[in-house]
């Protein structure tokens, strides 16, 4: 064999090969276990020989070796230069998130209620005429049950237009006290304003217990409103009717934009609607099961719309579904 002849042949091979993968057949070709040099070193029998063919192993070691640092600095070179990936520029910083201002006014509440003792209990946005109607006491008659104000999705199955089923859902699943509240979405066939949205969501509160009165509904709502509205909003109640609450009232906080003064927003009366509340009807406690004589409790149901729209001063509902960043990253 020619070492020499070897050696200049594949040093050349391997100063030729322009990618990883060509220096790598040509290292296997002059180095590889099969390669003439390998099968030659493992003939030596000489100690002249070995010393020659080691040499020519190294030499060929080294290029190889050489090569391969030439190769990896000319990829950088190329990828920096390719890429124009300039890793001593700042990052661009990512937009985060926010939580959408129904959402927190969601979990506000439920933080207020949780703080009582109260139980968050999931709803469901699909129910029946059953427990939307019959079981809150509704006559036959209710205009609630016209398609024209509920969305019907086939038969007796209905989009809920409060979440008062919520509290026919947890009575029949346990025994008073219950405290509970339950939030969620609802639909209405409204149409839309500046007060009004087909979707909306409310807050179920309902308590059950031996002993409750309406003082401790008043007390109740007027924790809520001031934990919601600070001190200087002024709150008053008014005397309602709802089927399944006896007596009902509605509730009510000053206008947040004309202060009382009258305005479009307030339909010129000075106080905004927040909801419906009540002490439990006994018609109710009894469909359920529960005894009006033992135990008593109160409800109530407020649009978080209204309360998001109060707590800063947004004069329109619709600002809330139109998905306008400009607005929605303020809160
Ligand atoms: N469900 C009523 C509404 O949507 C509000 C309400 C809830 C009233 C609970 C009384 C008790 O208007």
């Amino acid at each position: 064999m020619d070492t020499d002849a070897l050696v200049s042949e594949a040093l050349s091979a391997v100063s030729d090969s322009s990618t990883a993968d060509e220096l790598d057949d040509a290292r296997v070709r002059y180095l590889g276990r099969k390669s003439e040099l390998k099968q030659a070193l493992r003939e030596v029998r000489d100690r002249e020989s070995g010393i020659t063919l080691n040499a020519a192993r190294e030499r060929i070691e080294a290029a190889v070796g050489a090569r391969q640092a030439e190769l990896e600095r000319a990829e950088l070179d190329r990828a920096l230069g390719q890429e124009q990936l300039d890793i001593t520029l700042p990052g661009v910083a990512q937009r985060r998130g926010r939580l959408h201002v129904i959402t927190q006014v969601r979990r506000e509440v439920e933080d207020i209620f949780l703080g009582m003792g109260y139980e968050v209990v999931e709803g469901r946005e699909v129910e029946t005429t059953h427990y939307l109607f019959d079981a809150l006491n509704m006559a036959p008659t209710h205009p609630t049950r016209s398609p024209l104000n509920t969305f019907y999705v086939d038969g007796n199955v209905v989009l809920r237009s409060e979440t008062s089923p919520s509290q026919i859902h947890t009575m029949e699943a346990r025994k008073p006290p219950i405290y509970m509240v339950s939030l969620g979405r609802c639909y209405r066939r409204d149409t839309v304003d500046a007060t009004h949205y087909p979707i909306f969501h409310q807050v179920e509160g309902l308590a059950v217990d031996e002993g409750l009165t309406l003082a401790d509904l008043k007390g109740t709502l007027q924790h809520l409103l001031r934990s919601l509205f600070g001190p200087e909003r002024e709150t008053r109640v008014g005397t309602h009717f709802f089927p399944f609450t006896e007596p009902s009232i509605e509730a009510y906080v000053s206008c947040f934009l004309c202060d009382g003064a009258g305005c479009r927003v307030c339909r010129q009366s000075g106080w905004i609607e927040i909801g419906g509340a009540g002490v439990v009807d006994p018609n109710v406690l009894e469909f359920v099961g529960y005894d009006p004589e033992k135990v008593s409790g109160f409800a109530f149901g407020w649009g978080l719309e209204r309360i998001a729209l109060l707590r800063h001063g947004l004069p329109d509902i619709r600002a809330l579904w139109e998905n306008d960043l400009r607005l929605l990253e303020q809160f």
